[in-house]
């Protein structure tokens, strides 16, 4: 008899165990590695083997991958996949999927909250009152008609163009840029009917910036020393994507000078944000936990819509959002080649997205 496909969840720490019965009812076997580390990772995965993975922020580096030669595909838990080393798992042909659907509603909001507590100065405010003030003036002379302000959308993704497109309605100006809507020297046209501009531009022209785009190499401490210099003086930041594109200590210094005006952030170069961090210390700078994602019904659909995607792909199904879908060409040539099919350790070949 076959042996059943395994499934190793690295580490998860949503309070739930659905992605587990969702495999189970697959009739897939699942193991729970419970690790964070890399090395906790091979060993894990040195003892179980997997032919799948479900990773919330676990790395999955190529030691990783190549401590698991079984392994196919890899379900991100959440919608950034910066932890996983992409090149490296095409290169072995893993395909890579994130679950890019289940919180938009609610990173949209939650930036959207965060751009409104900065723009109307709402931290400001409560801190008068609280102190015994009573001026509409005093707290936050800068708090400025909608009309009269200009949000800056970086990345025009999922999340990204439902904040443009909702700003908008709230009857902000808006501008955005993404190296995908248009061409990027002279951005000019406009994407969704948001007004398209370099990122240079953008930050020259906005009031208030928020971030929606990926953790890449390429979008590492976007916002630094050099790049703050750029702002408007007085301007607002919201990062709800990853702590990563912004320099942070680059940030301090700006909010400390009041260079920036403030921001709002939910997402850190480390989390959980240490003790020590000066963050802590600002005023007008909000903070929540990485949380944007949160809601019951998103804490609920994660863990079934990661594993439903394996269960997908396992059985030949398509999974739309693989996100590497070259693996494809590399899983066919290992599999075609001279150590290929039959070899011990040769991955199979893995179904088209
Ligand atoms: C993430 C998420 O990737 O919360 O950070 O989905």
């Amino acid at each position: 008899m076959l042996a059943r496909p395994t499934v190793a969840i690295t580490d998860s720490d949503l309070s739930s165990d659905d992605d587990e019965q969702v495999l189970r009812e697959a009739g897939l076997a699942t193991v729970r590695l419970r690790a964070r580390t890399e090395s906790e990772v091979i060993a894990g995965l040195s003892q179980a083997g997997a032919d799948a993975l479900i990773v919330q922020w676990a790395p999955v580096s190529a030691a990783v991958l190549d401590a698991a030669p079984r392994c196919r595909f890899i379900s991100r838990l959440g919608i950034g996949y910066d932890m996983i080393d992409v090149a490296a798992a095409t290169e072995r042909g893993v395909a890579v999927a994130n679950t890019p659907d289940y919180c938009v509603d609610e990173v949209v909001a939650h930036a959207l909250a965060m751009a409104l507590w900065l723009l109307r100065g709402l931290g400001r405010f409560d801190a008068a009152v609280r102190q015994g003030e009573w001026s509409a003036v005093a707290p936050y002379p800068r708090a400025c008609r909608p009309a009269q302000a200009t949000i800056g959308v970086v990345g025009l993704g999922r999340i990204g163009a439902r904040v443009a497109a909702q700003a908008a309605a709230l009857g902000f100006r808006v501008l955005a840029c993404d190296p995908y809507a248009a061409a990027p020297e002279k951005a000019e046209g406009e994407a969704g009917g948001v007004p398209l501009a370099t990122f240079d531009e953008l930050l020259r022209r906005s009031d208030l910036v928020t971030l929606h785009a990926p953790l890449t190499g390429e979008t590492r401490h976007l916002v630094r020393a050099e790049t703050i210099a750029m702002m408007r003086p007085g301007a607002l930041l919201v990062n709800t994507c990853r702590g990563g594109l912004v320099d942070e200590g680059a940030l301090v210094e700006a909010l400390r000078s009041e260079r920036l005006g403030g921001a709002a952030l939910d997402v850190f170069e480390t989390e959980p944000l240490p003790g020590s961090s000066p963050l802590r210390q600002l005023p007008n700078v909000l903070l929540s936990p990485h949380a944007a994602w949160y809601s019951a019904a998103s804490l609920a659909e994660l863990p079934v819509q990661a594993a439903r995607q394996v269960v997908d792909f396992l059985a030949g199904r398509p999974v739309p959002s693989i996100v590497n879908p070259d693996y494809l060409a590399r899983a066919r040539a290992r599999a075609d080649g001279p150590d290929g099919a039959g070899s011990e350790g040769a991955r199979a070949v893995a179904p088209a997205p």
